[in-house]
């Protein structure tokens, strides 16, 4: 079935070079007026104006979506999520709000190995429902592919209740998630007194266990003081190398270690949060492949200083902007809300935000050839948000507007009426 979707007051392709974008390529979205988009078995045909795309040999004969004067642009690409969890942590938030910091609740047995409480006893029905659920909440932001860790589990067979639960949403759809294991996380009560013996039972038998069912396409550490050593995330990287997994890192969040540097030396796809860094670290992101995946969500949530977007950005860094949604940092699954902060508080332009949203986001999840853009031969992965000027996304904030959000050619939620 053919669809062609029409009058799009703003068409915003995010058409461009095949490599994430940086510095001033990021105020580049691709902006058509009166736009249309040709799809074909959940692929683009054509995307640009309406007269060029409704005057392809294809487009007689397609079933017609009418955008209705809005603005059409790729579904969000959200590139740091936590998705599966049994709960939230409200006593965590509390004491938080009485002044005890993020470290030290972690510290105190709270924080992530309080919800690792909560997934290890937890069914894999019950976490399949409660993802289910969320999955639904992201589309109807405009969430269309979403990142997946793992991490909640912390022992062989809870990472792979969490990495099964997370290939069966995928599989089921429509909502495309893309797995991450983040077995190095925090240390499990049970290790306390042997930190590196649990790193090893990481390496040696959770990453072969993952690896051998294909649970996960990248490896993630939460490379941080009173959790991981930049020494130690090198070694997990090392092992996930000759398995197959690609890094990405939790680095220079609470603290500046060094994770940045040495995961950009290890080939990591992305390195996430980016709040301590220091001018080396912006010299090195500023030729680096690897993108610098900023998740301002969790500043604001900790109420801490937003990581230098600006700077990343006139630097020449290739930026993306995610939720990391989780129970601990960031109860927010809305794309639109991280639009807000990072330009509001972060001062990245409606445009460079939309760009790390999208096409950037999908770069640092290694889908960049097929995602994030309305180009021929990507994914139709659409979103229409009820805004005449794309600049209204970033703009209003604490409703998220999409229109209709469609994957694969398929629309998978819609607000109102449709109108074919
Ligand atoms: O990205 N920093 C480590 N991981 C998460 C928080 C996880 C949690 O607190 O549950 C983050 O902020
Ligand atoms: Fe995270």
């Amino acid at each position: 079935m053919r669809t062609l979707v029409v009058n799009a007051a703003q068409l915003l392709t995010m058409a461009g070079p095949a490599r994430p974008r940086r510095g001033a390529q990021m105020r580049s979205v691709g902006l058509v007026r009166r736009g249309a988009v040709l799809i074909d078995g959940g692929k683009i045909l054509a995307a640009g104006s309406h007269d060029l795309v409704s005057s392809h040999e294809l487009a007689s004969g397609a079933r017609r979506l009418d955008a209705g004067g809005r603005v059409v642009l790729p579904g969000f690409v959200d590139s740091h999520a936590h998705p599966v969890f049994a709960g939230p942590r409200l006593q965590d938030f509390e004491s938080r709000l009485q002044g005890q910091s993020y470290a030290a609740i972690a510290a105190q047995g709270g924080g992530i190995l309080s919800t690792v409480q909560g997934v290890r006893g937890a069914t894999q029905d019950a976490l399949a429902q409660s993802l289910r659920e969320r999955a639904g909440r992201f589309l109807e932001c405009g969430t269309t592919t979403l990142e997946a860790k793992s991490g909640y589990g912390l022992d062989l067979a809870s990472e792979l209740k969490m990495l099964r639960v997370i290939r069966a949403a995928n599989e089921a759809g429509p909502l495309e998630l893309i797995p991450t294991f983040l077995g190095a996380h925090a240390v499990p009560g049970e290790w306390k007194q042997d930190r590196e013996g649990y790193l090893r039972c990481v390496i040696e038998e959770m990453l072969p266990a993952v690896a051998a069912e294909r649970l996960a396409a990248f490896v993630d550490i939460f490379c941080e003081v009173g959790f991981f050593s930049v020494e130690q995330s090198a070694r997990l990287f090392a092992a996930a190398a000759r398995a197959g997994l690609r890094p990405k890192v939790h680095a220079e969040q609470l603290t500046r270690s060094g994770s940045l540097a040495m995961a950009v030396g290890a080939g990591a796809v992305s390195v996430d949060h980016l709040d301590c860094l220091d001018d080396s670290d912006l010299a090195l992101l500023a030729r680096a492949d690897a993108v610098a995946c900023l998740v301002p969500g969790s500043n604001y949530f900790l109420a801490k200083p937003y990581p230098p977007a600006r700077r990343l950005v006139d630097i020449g860094a290739a930026v993306a902007l995610a939720t990391d949604f989780n129970p601990g940092t960031c109860p927010c699954w809305d794309m639109r809300t991280i639009l807000s902060i990072a330009t509001s508080q972060m001062k990245m332009t409606p445009e460079e935000a939309l760009v790390a949203a999208t096409i950037n986001g999908a770069w640092a999840l290694g889908l960049g050839d097929s995602h994030g853009s309305l180009e021929p031969g990507k994914v139709a992965d659409l979103l229409c948000y009820d805004a005449e000027d794309y600049r209204e996304i970033p703009y209003y904030f604490g409703a998220p507007q999409a229109a209709w959000t469609m994957k694969r050619g398929v629309v998978v939620h819609s607000k109102g009426e449709i109108r074919l």
